[in-house]
């Protein structure tokens, strides 16, 4: 069966006044319903790009895109702006990290949910209302018929979040994009609203692209994970093969700089040296070489291709493995 997404060699780049932006570079993917992807990588290497490009949401006068987005085997790139519209909201739904920037403040949450149903369904206000009281109680929102009725700055940050994500199912969605859906959460809400998507996803069906910083995130959700450096994929593979064996120095960086994989409070975290590269001005050969302790001759001069490694599990790097 085909995968519900499919993204093939997409590349992203931006014209600005300090030169031209590579911001996505020949990623590839799947996501299957009822799968859930996890997209890692620090500040920078390109991973809302790359999800704003599947909804569509780049301004083509700014915007070169180049590469397929297939939705169920139709490619999107460069529909006009009616078709991505229909969609958005009802097709592929999107979860961001700040519900406030995304939440209207002078609709109350029932009201912005409401609406969400009834751009993509002919049907009463009190039809949609009811609509968005279920999807509240269904996200975990005591009292939804009382809440609905409140505003966005009456909710607690990790309530918003809730509504946020009631809002982004309201259509029953077969691609949920949830862009670090938990960063601005204390730990315990995070794990609450990491739960609550594995549920819905069970529930629903849904694929998942849940895009983060933190490999602690991707563990506990994500079945598959791809890890971006500098606008490209550096890793790529069932999540257990890749926190567990990983085969690329960046990603190994970042399980070390996180703690405690393995629960060990006296593990020491070693943070990766140096800073993300400038997308507008990669370094040569192997984007990550100024940072890794690995570095070749061969890795300041030559790009690595993503090669498979294990059957399933990808890596773009010179060294055939990581010394241990
Ligand atoms: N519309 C835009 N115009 C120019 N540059 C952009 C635009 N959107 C993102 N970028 C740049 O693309 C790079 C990747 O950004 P992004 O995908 O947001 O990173 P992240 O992995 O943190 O989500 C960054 O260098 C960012 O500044
Ligand atoms: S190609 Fe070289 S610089 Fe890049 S990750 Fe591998 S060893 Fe490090
Ligand atoms: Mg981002």
């Amino acid at each position: 069966m085909a995968s519900y997404l499919e993204v093939r060699d997409l590349n992203v780049r931006f014209a600005t006044e300090d030169g031209v932006v590579r911001a996505v570079n020949d990623i590839s993917f799947t996501v299957e319903r009822g799968r859930t992807l996890g997209i890692v990588g620090e500040s920078g290497s390109g991973k809302s790009v790359t999800s704003l490009a599947v909804l569509g949401l780049h301004d083509p006068r700014r915007t070169t895109i180049s590469g397929e987005i297939l939705v169920e085997g139709r490619n999107i790139v460069g529909l006009p702006e009616p078709e991505l519209q229909r969609l958005r909201g009802r097709d592929v739904a999107m979860i961001f990290q700040d519900p406030l920037s995304a939440l209207h403040p002078y609709y109350t949450i029932g009201r912005q949910i409401s609406e969400g149903y009834r751009v993509h369904h002919a049907v009463s206000r009190r039809v949609a209302r009811r609509r968005a009281v279920e999807l509240l109680a269904r996200v975990g929102i005591p009292q939804p018929d009382r809440r609905a009725d409140q505003y966005p700055h009456e909710f607690s940050g990790g309530m918003r979040q809730r509504a946020m994500i009631a809002m982004a199912l309201v259509n029953d969605p077969a691609l949920l994009i949830a862009d670090e859906p938990t960063t601005a959460l204390d730990v315990t809400v995070q794990a609450q609203i990491l739960d609550l998507l594995a549920d819905l996803q069970r529930e629903f069906g849904s694929a998942i692209i849940l895009i983060t910083h933190d490999l602690g995130v991707v563990r506990q959700v994500a079945h598959e994970v791809l890890v971006m450096y500098g606008g490209r994929a550096v890793e790529h593979g069932a999540t257990q093969d890749v926190l567990h064996e990983p085969m690329h120095p960046y990603t190994l960086g970042l399980l070390q700089s996180m703690p405690t994989l393995d629960g060990d409070p006296e593990a020491h975290l070693v943070p990766i040296k140096g800073n993300p590269p400038s997308l507008i001005n990669l370094p040569t050969g192997c984007a990550f070489h100024p940072r890794c302790p690995y570095a070749t001759e061969l890795s300041k001069v030559e790009v690595p291709a993503l090669r498979m490694r294990k059957p399933g599990h990808y890596a773009a790097c010179h060294l055939a493995e990581l010394p241990s």
